[in-house]
C-alpha cells in the first residue's frame, strides 16, 4: 500500500476531523454532492468520499470504472493531472475532475456555468468546467501546476490538480446556488488552501477597497453579484487579493499559450502617471474621465478613484474572447468576440464602460472624442500628420482615418510609449504623453 493511500484509508476511517466542513461542502452534500453510480450501487450515500477515494484493487471485490491503470496517487478512483499535457484542448482523462465536471462526465455529469452567467446573468455560454476550459483562451492548467509546485510548495505537490490551486475539494461551496452569499463561496485562496476565501468580511471586494462600484447585473439596473441594490462589494470575494497571489508586480509566471513571461500586474502602486500602477486598480485615473454608468454617477458619491475587480473584465477558467476577457461586461454582452491581441475590437469592451463617441454626436464603437476632443484628450486638435499614427494599420488609406489597435498603448501596465521609441507603430515622438494607459 502506497503511502498516501495508506493515509487516506486511515484518514477515511477518521472523518470526524473533516466532518463540519466537509459535509457542508458542496461535495459532501447528502441532497447535491457526489454521488458515482458505481459507488451507490454499492452502498455508499451521496457524499461519502469513496466517490472520490477508492481503494484501488477493489471495493467489495471489483474495480469500479473507470478502472485499470497504476493506483492513483491519493487514491483516487483515476489520475489526478496528466502532466505530459501542456495544453489545451482538454479531455475527460486529463484531469480528475472532468471525469465529472463535464456535460458528458462519465463518472457523474455535473452543470456549471460561467462567471458572466451566474454572477453576471448572462444567458448561455458553456454548461461544464470542461468545456469552458475548451474555448478560445482558458488557464492553462499545465502552467498553474507547474507555478504553483515552486510559489506553494508548503502544500502544493506534484501530485496536486491545478485545479486544486484555486479550490479545496473538501471545503469548497456552492456559491451558484445563492450568487449574493459570498459565504457559500467556492474558492480557496492559493496562499492559505487550507480555508475558503471570501467568507469572512474581510475578504470582500468593499474591504479590498470601499471605492468599488459593482458593475449592473445583466439587462438591469441592479448590480453584480446577484441582480440586488447592493452595489459596494460587500457581497463578493476578494478576488483582487486572490488573482494577486499568483499576478502580482514580483512574481515571473510563464505562459504556454501566449508562449512568453507575462505582464506583471500592479494594482496597488499608488502615484500617477509614471510611478503609478494600474489606473483600474488603486492608482486614480487623472483629469477627465469619460465612464458610463453605474460609474457616472455612482452610489458611492465619488467621479474618481474607482477600483475594479479583475472579474469585471475577466473570466476566472476560460472565455470565447482572447486574455480571459468576459462575453458579457456591465449588464451587455460585448458588442462582438475579441479574437485577437493585436486589435481594434478591444474596443467591444472598453465600450461597455466607457463613453464612446456615440456620446459625443459620433459613432459607437468609435473612440475619437477621447482621444482628440476631450478637455484632457492626449492627442488634442487632433495634431495634423495624422498617418503618422493612422495608417500603420491602414487596409483603408488616404482620408479614411481607420482605427489603431488598442494594444500598442492599453495593456496592463502599458503607456504610449511606442510614439516614442516603435516606428513599426503609431510612431509620433512630440504627440508621446508618458500617462499611464490602464
Ligand atoms: C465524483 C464527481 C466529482 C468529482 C470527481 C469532482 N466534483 Fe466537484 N462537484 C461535484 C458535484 C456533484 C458538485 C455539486 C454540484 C452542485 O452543487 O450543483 C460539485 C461541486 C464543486 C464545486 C462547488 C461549486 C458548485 O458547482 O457547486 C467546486 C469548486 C468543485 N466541485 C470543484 C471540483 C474540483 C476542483 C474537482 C477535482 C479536484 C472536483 N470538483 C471533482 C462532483 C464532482
Ligand atoms: C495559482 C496561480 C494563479 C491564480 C490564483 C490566477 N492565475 Fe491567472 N495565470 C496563472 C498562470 C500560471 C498563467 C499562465 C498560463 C496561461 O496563460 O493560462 C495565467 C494566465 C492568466 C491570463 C492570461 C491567459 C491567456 O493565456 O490568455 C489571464 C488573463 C489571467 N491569468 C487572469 C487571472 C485572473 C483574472 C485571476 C483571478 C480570478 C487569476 N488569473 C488567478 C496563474 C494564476
Ligand atoms: C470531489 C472529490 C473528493 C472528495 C469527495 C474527497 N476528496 Fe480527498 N482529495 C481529493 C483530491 C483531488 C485530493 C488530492 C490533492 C489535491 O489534488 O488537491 C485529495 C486528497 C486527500 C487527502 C490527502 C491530503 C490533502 O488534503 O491533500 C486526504 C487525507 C483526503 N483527500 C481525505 C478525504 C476525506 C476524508 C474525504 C471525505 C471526508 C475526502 N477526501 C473527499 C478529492 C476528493
Ligand atoms: C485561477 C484560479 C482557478 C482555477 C485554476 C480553477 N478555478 Fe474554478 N473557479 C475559480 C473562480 C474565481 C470561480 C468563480 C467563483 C465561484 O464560482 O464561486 C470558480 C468557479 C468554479 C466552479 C463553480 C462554477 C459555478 O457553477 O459557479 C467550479 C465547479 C469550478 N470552479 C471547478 C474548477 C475545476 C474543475 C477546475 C480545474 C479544471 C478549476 N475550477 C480551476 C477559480 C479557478
Ligand atoms: C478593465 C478591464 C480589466 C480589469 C479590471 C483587469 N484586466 Fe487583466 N486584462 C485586461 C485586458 C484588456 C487584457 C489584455 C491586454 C494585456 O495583455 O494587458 C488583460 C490581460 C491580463 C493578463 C495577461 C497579461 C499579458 O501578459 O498580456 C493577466 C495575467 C491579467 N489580465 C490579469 C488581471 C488581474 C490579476 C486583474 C485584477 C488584479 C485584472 N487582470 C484586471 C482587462 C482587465
Ligand atoms: C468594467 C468597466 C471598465 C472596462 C471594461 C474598462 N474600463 Fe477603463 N476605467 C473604468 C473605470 C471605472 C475607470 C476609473 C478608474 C479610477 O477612477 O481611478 C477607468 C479608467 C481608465 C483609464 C484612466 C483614465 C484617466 O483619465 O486617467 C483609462 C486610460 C482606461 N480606463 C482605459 C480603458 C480601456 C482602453 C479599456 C478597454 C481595453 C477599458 N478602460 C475598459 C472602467 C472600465
Ligand atoms: C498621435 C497619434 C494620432 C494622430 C497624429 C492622430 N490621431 Fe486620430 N486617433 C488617435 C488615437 C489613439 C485614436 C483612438 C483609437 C482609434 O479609434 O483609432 C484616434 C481616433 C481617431 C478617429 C476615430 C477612429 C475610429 O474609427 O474609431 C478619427 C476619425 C481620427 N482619430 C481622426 C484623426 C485625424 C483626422 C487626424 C489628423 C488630423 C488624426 N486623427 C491624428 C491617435 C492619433
Ligand atoms: C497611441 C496610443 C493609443 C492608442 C493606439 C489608443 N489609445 Fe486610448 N488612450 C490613449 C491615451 C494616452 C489616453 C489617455 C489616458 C489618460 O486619460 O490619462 C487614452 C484614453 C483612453 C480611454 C479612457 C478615456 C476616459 O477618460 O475615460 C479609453 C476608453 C480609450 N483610450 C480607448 C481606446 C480604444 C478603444 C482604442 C483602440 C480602438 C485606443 N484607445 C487606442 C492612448 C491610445
Amino acid at each position: 500500500m502506497s503511502l498516501s493511500l495508506f493515509i487516506v484509508l486511515t484518514l477515511l476511517s477518521c472523518v470526524p476531523a473533516y466532518a463540519g466542513n466537509y459535509t457542508d461542502s458542496a461535495h459532501g452534500s447528502s441532497s447535491s454532492g457526489v454521488d458515482r453510480q458505481v459507488i451507490h450501487d454499492l452502498g455508499y450515500s451521496r457524499g461519502n468520499c469513496a466517490h472520490c477515494h477508492e481503494m484501488h484493487a477493489s471495493i467489495k471485490g471489483a474495480e469500479p470504472a473507470p478502472a485499470g491503470g497504476a493506483a492513483s496517487p491519493y487514491a483516487l478512483f483515476a489520475q489526478n493531472f496528466d502532466t505530459t499535457v501542456i495544453s489545451g484542448s482538454y479531455a475527460e482523462a486529463n484531469n480528475f475532475c472532468f471525469y465529472c465536471h463535464n456535460t458528458t462526465g462519465s463518472a457523474q455529469s455535473v452543470t456549471n456555468y460561467d462567471y458572466s452567467h451566474v454572477f453576471g446573468g448572462a444567458t448561455g455560454g458553456e454548461s461544464s468546467i470542461l468545456d469552458e476550459f475548451n474555448q478560445s483562451s482558458y488557464h492553462n492548467l499545465y502552467d498553474i501546476w507547474n507555478f504553483s509546485r515552486d510559489a506553494f510548495p508548503s502544500w502544493f505537490k506534484d501530485n496536486t490538480n491545478p485545479c486544486d490551486a484555486c479550490h479545496n475539494p473538501h471545503i469548497a461551496k456552492r456559491n451558484w446556488y445563492e450568487p449574493q452569499n459570498p459565504l457559500l463561496t467556492a474558492i480557496s485562496k492559493p496562499s492559505d488552501h487550507g480555508s475558503l476565501w471570501g467568507d469572512d468580511e474581510d475578504e470582500t471586494m468593499k474591504n479590498y477597497s470601499s471605492y468599488y462600484q459593482a458593475p449592473y447585473y445583466y439587462n438591469s439596473n441592479t448590480y453584480e453579484p446577484a441582480g440586488t441594490t447592493s452595489y459596494d462589494g460587500s457581497r463578493v470575494p476578494d478576488y483582487n487579493s486572490f488573482c494577486t497571489d499568483c499576478h502580482n508586480k514580483d512574481n515571473t509566471i510563464f505562459s504556454h499559450n501566449l508562449n512568453r513571461d507575462l505582464r506583471k500586474i500592479d494594482w496597488v502602486t499608488t502615484g500617477n502617471e509614471t510611478d503609478g500602477g494600474d489606473k483600474h486598480g488603486k492608482n486614480e485615473a487623472t483629469v477627465s474621465l469619460n465612464v458610463r454608468k453605474p460609474f457616472a454617477s455612482s452610489s458611492l458619491g465619488i467621479t474618481k478613484g474607482f477600483v475594479l475587480s479583475c472579474t469585471d473584465c475577466h473570466e476566472p477558467h476560460g472565455s470565447p474572447n482572447v486574455m480571459l476577457i468576459r462575453r458579457e461586461v456591465n449588464g451587455e454582452d460585448l458588442p462582438g468576440d475579441i479574437t485577437s491581441n493585436d486589435t481594434v475590437a478591444w474596443a467591444n469592451l472598453c465600450g461597455r464602460c466607457h463613453k464612446d463617441d456615440s456620446f459625443y454626436g459620433g459613432t459607437a464603437g468609435e473612440f475619437k472624442y477621447i482621444h482628440h476632443y476631450d478637455k484632457d484628450a492626449p492627442y488634442p486638435g487632433p495634431p495634423m500628420g495624422c498617418c503618422s499614427c493612422h495608417d500603420k494599420d491602414m487596409g483603408g488609406g488616404g482620408m479614411s482615418k481607420p482605427p489603431i489597435k488598442c494594444n500598442y498603448c492599453h495593456f496592463h501596465g502599458g503607456n504610449d510609449r511606442c510614439l516614442l521609441d516603435d516606428s513599426s507603430k503609431p510612431y509620433y515622438p512630440s504627440q508621446y504623453t508618458g500617462r499611464r494607459c490602464f
